[in-house]
């Protein structure tokens, strides 16, 4: 019981409540880690079996489970490493961290950290890079299914660019892709992504692997980055010179779809943003990392609004993102809008966080929303959790407010509790 809201579609304006519902005395009914009956508490309480347990969060704000459509398992260490730039970020930093996940035990370590972060901050999907090694997937998946948490990710694909501790071969990639496939997709909720790093460090025989594996399993997921920073571009147009630009490496090798999450998407032409498009690719926008790196600004409401709109969705990046927290991304994601003389409302962004990510993933039948029938993963926010956000709270007068304040000040001390499956989720190293 508390104050619920679920969102229906992108609001159009601040003013458009039809876009979501919001019950001042609201309800969720659970059973069997799935949403059975929502609503106002009156009405659920008609369909609740006699003796059911009462949980009572108001005066907090329960939502649906956030969701972060980017972020990188292996880099929980490389967050705040102080790179001018994206490439000597990864040289430096990145890729160095990254080869240590070949070792069994430290990869486990790092997954039960993981968790515990996305538990504490209310993320309750995660599309996440392993590293390349195939025991980085396996700890990963390993812990998602121990926690019975909806997880997507992939074991990264690449084979050049890259120190030799971090590199597969087209055929390796294949091969321990397949294998992640065959031991996690569908086991509890895991689902397994197809992940060539980026075409820098794949060379065209893998990416041609990577073709034919989203070709054998059209299901599932595929994420890569794409168009994040100048140098980047100029060093992946000069890797396949015969590619009319980076997106058209991607589209050369199949790798363009409606299940095809691209990283970043900052500096696209008119003619990328057309064929993303087309194909209905997902642009993931990764604020925190973008500002972090000096990448740019994304272009967010260009994308949405042009004639030929392109699909969008939100991600921390972690770890060229430097918060894990959904909200502060969207904080970031807000000051990038205003940098670009562009508005981003409470409702908006609350949206992208949830239903917009899950339809970014086509998940929206299981997660992203109250609607019966859904996973029972939701969240409790508490817009007073600290003094300076108690002071603020005074003077919140409507549901906007509320959220922007959560948005502006929140981090993970705003996330009250975490349900997974029903079951209110703790951190397992710090309670
Ligand atoms: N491009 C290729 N790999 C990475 C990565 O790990 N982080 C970011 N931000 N960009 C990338
Ligand atoms: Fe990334």
């Amino acid at each position: 019981r508390g104050r619920t809201l679920s969102f229906r579609r992108v609001p159009a304006s601040l003013d458009d409540a039809d876009a979501y519902s919001y019950e001042t005395d609201g309800a969720l009914l659970v059973e069997n880690g799935l949403i059975v009956a929502s609503g106002t508490y009156e009405a659920v309480k008609t369909q609740a079996p006699d003796g059911v347990p009462e949980i009572d969060h108001r005066p907090h704000l329960i939502l649906p489970g956030f969701i972060d459509t980017h972020l990188h398992f292996p880099q929980m260490q490389v967050i705040g490493s102080y790179a001018a730039n994206l490439l000597e970020w990864l040289n430096t930093y990145t890729f160095p961290e990254e080869c240590r996940f070949v070792e069994t035990a430290h990869a486990q370590r790092i997954a039960t950290h993981f968790f515990d972060e996305m538990v504490r901050h209310g993320t309750t999907t995660a599309v996440a890079y392993c590293s390349v090694h195939k025991t980085s997937a396996d700890a990963f998946f390993a812990e998602a299914l121990a926690r019975n948490m909806r997880m997507v990710a992939g074991k990264v694909m690449m084979d050049r660019n890259a120190p030799q501790g971090l590199l597969d071969t087209p055929q390796m990639g294949y091969d321990e892709t397949r294998a992640v496939i065959e031991q996690w997709h569908g086991k509890g909720r895991n689902h397994v992504a197809i992940t060539p790093r980026f075409a820098i460090t794949s060379t065209p025989e893998q990416m041609s692997a990577a073709g034919a594996l989203v070709r054998e399993f059209p299901d599932l997921h595929v994420q890569t980055h794409l168009s994040e920073n100048r140098d980047e571009i100029d060093f992946t147009c000069s890797l396949y010179p015969d590619a009319a630009d980076y997106t058209d490496v991607y589209a050369r090798y199949g790798l363009l779809g409606p299940k095809t999450l691209f990283g970043h998407c900052i500096h696209l032409s008119e003619r990328e943003m057309d064929a993303m498009s087309e194909t209905g690719s997902i642009a993931v926008h990764c604020p925190t990392s973008n500002l972090f790196l000096g990448s740019g600004l994304f272009p967010l409401k260009k994308l949405v609004n042009r004639e030929k709109p392109v699909r969008v969705s939100v991600a921390t990046d972690i770890g060229g993102g430097s918060s894990y927290s959904m909200l502060r991304t969207m904080d970031e994601a807000y000051k990038i809008q205003q940098l670009q003389g562009e508005r981003l409302n409470p409702f908006e962004s609350f949206y992208y966080m949830t239903l917009g990510n899950a339809e970014a993933l086509s998940l929206t039948d299981k997660i992203g929303t109250l609607e019966p029938g859904t996973d029972a993963d939701f969240i409790v926010l508490n817009m007073a959790a600290t003094p300076a956000m108690a002071l603020k709270a005074e003077v919140v007068t409507s549901l906007a407010d509320e959220l922007f304040l959560l948005q502006t000040m929140g981090d993970d001390r705003a996330i009250a509790e975490t349900y997974v499956a029903g079951m209110a989720a703790k951190a397992e190293l710090t309670g």
